[in-house]
């Protein structure tokens, strides 16, 4: 089939996320001005280069009491500071549960049961045994057509490794098997990982 999508996909649930996968999640971790702390998964998110390191992800919807967007685009236009924490397997449930549209001064590491440490460079907070987190400075936002649609990039200027996963100094994926989102309600959880050499190594 074909289907442009202005004119619709005629099919039970709009296929355009399940066509993008494995997606990561970024756990993107915040803290207001109020010193209220905010937790939410994006996986319209990725790195986007090396040097300096540099990530971005996508908010794709706002919340009434936002004006347009939620809650951690609207922080971090206010701060300029975020944190992104990476997501294992044994943690789905939690992270789940931090997506919930909670009121901007609802804190979602409590609503999860999450304990929470201070980030090292930047006043925000970050998921405590999270396989990694980095600590980033907000560089550029950026309005797509449509409605609230907004991509945050930020440069990262702090890496916490989890020591319970490097193997022999390698950060390692089958230690924490990475939650990665599918389309629909979907995800997967990488528990195999294989090597390809480039052609130039
Ligand atoms: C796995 C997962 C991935 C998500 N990815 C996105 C995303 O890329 N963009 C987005 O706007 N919302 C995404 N959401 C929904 C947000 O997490 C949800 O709207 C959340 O309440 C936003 O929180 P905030 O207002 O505290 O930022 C995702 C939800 C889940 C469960």
């Amino acid at each position: 089939m074909f289907y442009r999508p202005e004119d619709g996909h005629g099919l039970p649930h709009n296929p355009f996320n399940a066509l993008i996968t494995p997606r990561p999640i970024g756990w993107i971790s915040t803290r207001d001005k109020q010193g209220c702390d905010n937790l939410a998964p994006y996986s319209f998110f990725n790195g986007v280069a090396y040097e300096p390191p540099q990530v971005m992800f996508a908010t794709t919807s706002g919340k009434p009491d936002r004006d347009g967007m939620k809650d951690s685009a609207s922080i971090i236009q206010e701060t300029g500071v975020f944190c992104v924490n990476v997501v294992g397997f044994e943690m789905r449930d939690a992270m789940n549960a931090t997506s919930a549209a909670l009121t901007a001064d609802e804190d979602e590491f409590l609503h999860a049961g999450l304990e929470k440490l201070d980030c090292t460079g930047i006043n925000v907070p970050r998921v405590a045994n999270a396989p990694a987190a980095l600590e980033c400075k907000m560089t550029k936002m950026v309005q797509l057509p449509g409605e609230a649609n907004t991509v945050v990039f930020g440069e990262v200027i702090g890496v916490h490794l989890n020591d319970d996963c490097m193997t022999d100094g390698i950060f390692d994926a089958t230690k924490y098997q990475p939650l990665a989102r599918m389309g629909y309600r979907d995800y997967a959880k990488v528990e195999e990982v294989f090597t390809l050499k480039r052609p130039d190594d």
